[in-house]
């Protein structure tokens, strides 16, 4: 009953991680030596990140049906996301009779300084759009929309959002993407192409980062 329970319990919403996930120690895995006392704990392993995301990718093209898609990268911290979504997606295309013709661009919200979201928020590249979005992490939901309203304004047959993370913050309002990898607490999290200034991009795991982490890297 348990499984069930689980199971159904993620679909929408993602794999569940609690409030009181410790992570794993960073000595079970490697990652880069130039993050050594920067990172607190493996949060998400990359090999766990890429099995949910093989999923998505199915649960994308089962929905979809025959509509060619544009998928509509969110840069800088959507592209590792992007990538193994989009890569999964060719995948099945190639393995099956169901193929879905594929079109990528790519645009860039910029709204975070240190690990605060900031009031402006920045949209590079968006012109011509008629989209599939996919972004890494929907932190505030105020980007999602901001994001959204532009790509309606384009008329597209039908929009979908796929973000790998969404974080469980308090009175967050907002809509839930379409498509969830993970729910996760609010905590600042870095790696798999999410920085904190510009740093930790090159981490493969999503790891939580240390507080020695947050000052080393302070702007
Ligand atoms: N990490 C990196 N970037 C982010 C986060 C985070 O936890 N939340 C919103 N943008
Ligand atoms: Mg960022």
């Amino acid at each position: 009953m348990a499984d069930v329970d689980v199971q159904s319990h993620g679909r929408r919403g993602g794999i569940v991680i609690n409030d009181d996930w410790p992570g794993y120690s960073l000595d079970l895995f490697s990652y880069p030596a130039h993050y050594c006392g920067d990172l607190d704990c493996v949060f998400i392993p990359h090999g766990v990140i890429m099995d949910r995301t093989e999923r998505l990718a199915r649960n994308i093209m089962d929905d979809l049906g025959d509509h060619d898609i544009v998928v509509l990268c969110v840069l800088k911290g959507g592209y590792q996301f992007c990538v193994d979504l989009v890569d999964r997606i060719k995948a099945l295309s190639r393995n099956s009779n169901h193929t879905i013709p594929m079109r990528v661009h790519f645009i860039r919200l910029k709204s975070y300084l240190n690990d605060q979201s900031t009031e402006d928020l920045h949209i590079l590249g968006a012109e011509d759009l008629s989209f599939l979005a996919g972004k890494a992490i929907v932190g505030t939901g105020k980007t999602m929309e901001t994001l959204l309203k532009h790509v309606e304004a384009f008329r597209p047959k039908m929009i979908k959002v796929a973000g790998l993370l969404v974080k469980r913050v308090p009175h967050n309002t907002a809509c839930l993407p379409d498509y969830v990898g993970f729910e996760i607490p609010d905590r600042f999290v870095v790696g798999y192409a999410l920085d904190y200034n510009e740093y930790f991009r090159d981490l493969n795991h999503i790891c939580v980062i240390s507080e020695s982490g947050k000052m080393k890297y302070k702007i």
